[in-house]
C-alpha cells in the first residue's frame, strides 16, 4: 500500500518569489516539470537543488552576522582591559598552554589566572563569530563582502599571536599597545562589513560636498592619532598588567599633554563637521547622525579622560575609557563610510 502522505504541497525549485530568487539569478517561475509540477513533493535532487533556500539564509544572517562582529570586537577589547587593570595580565604564564604543558589553569593558580584565561576563552566566541561571518559571506557570493569577513577571520590568529608575544614579553608595553590597536581596527573593519551590506560594488559616490568628506576623513585620521597616543600613555602609567610588567620609560604626565591635545584638534574637527551637516541642504540624515554621535562620544571620552587622570586612574574609569576607544572606533569608521555610498 502507497504510504500516507499529507496533502501538504510544498514549493517546487525556481518558484520562488522576491529578492532571494534575484540574489541567486534564479528564473522566478521556471518550472520543471516531472520533477514537482505534479507531486506533493521534491525530489531529494529537487531538494538539493533549492540553493535559494541556503542563500536566502544567507541573506538573512549577514547582516545580525556583521553586527555581532562589531559587537563581539568592542567585548573583547573590554575583557581585555578588564585583565591589565586586575593586574592579570600574566595570570597565566605562558603561551598557548596557560601553565607548564597545560591549557587550564590550576586552582592554586589564583584570581588571576581565572581572569586571563578566561579572556583567552572570550578568543573562541570572536573566532565563532568571525568564522560564522566568513562562511554566510561566502555563501553569499558578493566578492567584496567576502573579502572583508576573511580579514575579520584573520585577524583572530593574528591577534592570538600578537597576545602570546605579549606575553612571552612579559607585557612589553608596544606589544600591548599593538594588541589594542589591532583589536580596534578589527571594531573598524567590521563597521565597514555592515556598511557594505546597504552598498553596491560600485565606486563611491560622495553624498555631501567635498569639504565634508575631507573633515570626515580628517576625523578619522587624527581619531587614529588620539588612539594611538593614549595606548602609549598607558604604557607609562601604573597599569601594567602585572607588578613586573616593563614600561616604556617615557614621562605620563607630556604624554597624557599630547593626548589631550591631539583630543582638542578632534574635537574641533568634528564640530567643524557636525556644524557642516547642518548649514549644507540635503545632508543624508544618515550622516548628521554619524557626525552627531562622533562628537557624543568624543565628549564622553574626553570627560572620562580627564576625571581619570585628576583622581590617579581609578580602574573602573580606565575601563570605560577604554569601552569609549572602541565605540569611538566604530564612530568615526561610520562616518567616515557614511559621507560615500557605492552603487
Ligand atoms: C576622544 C577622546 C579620547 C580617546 C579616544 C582616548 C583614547 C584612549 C586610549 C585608546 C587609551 C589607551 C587605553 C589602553 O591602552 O588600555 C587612553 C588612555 C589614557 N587616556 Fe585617553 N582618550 C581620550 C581622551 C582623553 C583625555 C581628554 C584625557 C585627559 C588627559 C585622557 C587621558 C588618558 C590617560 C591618562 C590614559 C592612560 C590610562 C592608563 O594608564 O591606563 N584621555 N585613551
Amino acid at each position: 500500500m502507497a504510504p500516507d502522505y499529507p496533502r501538504r504541497r510544498h514549493s517546487c525549485i525556481g518558484e520562488r518569489r522576491g529578492p532571494a530568487a534575484d540574489v541567486v539569478g534564479v528564473t522566478p517561475g521556471t518550472h520543471r516539470p516531472g520533477r514537482c509540477g505534479g507531486a506533493d513533493y521534491p525530489s531529494l535532487v529537487d531538494q538539493m537543488l533549492a540553493v535559494p533556500h541556503r542563500e536566502t539564509r544567507a541573506t538573512t544572517w549577514m547582516r545580525p552576522a556583521a553586527v555581532a562582529s562589531v559587537v563581539a570586537n568592542i567585548g573583547i577589547v573590554v575583557t581585555g582591559a578588564v585583565v591589565r587593570l586586575t593586574g592579570s595580565g600574566l595570570g597565566c604564564p605562558t603561551w598557548p598552554h596557560c601553565t607548564g604543558g597545560s591549557f587550564v589553569p590550576h586552582r592554586a593558580m589564583g584570581v588571576h589566572s581565572v581572569i586571563e584565561f578566561s579572556n583567552r576563552m572570550v578568543t573562541f566566541v570572536v573566532a565563532a563569530v568571525a568564522i560564522t561571518t566568513f562562511v554566510l559571506a561566502w555563501r553569499l557570493g558578493r566578492a567584496s563582502v567576502l573579502r572583508v569577513a576573511f580579514l575579520l577571520a584573520l585577524g583572530v590568529p593574528a591577534q592570538a599571536v600578537i597576545g602570546g608575544v605579549t606575553v612571552l614579553t612579559e607585557l612589553n608595553p608596544w606589544f600591548v599597545s599593538l594588541h589594542l590597536l589591532v583589536s580596534l581596527a578589527m571594531v573598524g573593519l567590521a563597521v565597514r562589513l555592515v556598511r557594505l551590506l546597504d552598498e553596491g560594488d560600485g565606486p563611491p559616490r560622495p553624498l555631501v560636498p567635498p569639504g565634508m568628506v575631507w573633515l570626515a576623513r580628517g576625523v578619522f585620521g587624527v581619531g587614529w592619532l588620539v588612539l594611538y597616543a593614549g595606548t602609549i600613555v598607558t604604557g607609562s602609567g601604573p597599569h601594567a598588567g602585572d607588578a613586573s610588567a616593563p614600561r616604556n620609560g617615557l614621562d605620563p604626565r607630556d604624554l597624557s599633554q599630547l593626548h589631550a591635545d591631539l583630543v582638542f584638534l578632534l574635537l574641533g574637527l568634528t564640530v567643524a563637521a557636525v556644524v557642516l551637516v547642518r548649514t549644507v541642504p540635503d545632508t543624508p540624515p544618515l550622516v548628521r547622525r554619524a557626525a552627531d554621535t562622533v562628537l557624543a562620544v568624543e565628549l564622553a571620552q574626553g570627560v572620562i579622560g580627564f576625571v581619570q587622570y585628576f583622581t590617579g586612574l581609578p580602574v573602573v574609569l580606565v575601563a570605560f575609557h577604554v569601552l569609549g576607544a572602541a565605540l569611538l572606533s566604530a564612530a568615526m569608521t561610520w562616518l567616515l563610510l557614511a559621507v560615500r555610498q557605492r552603487t
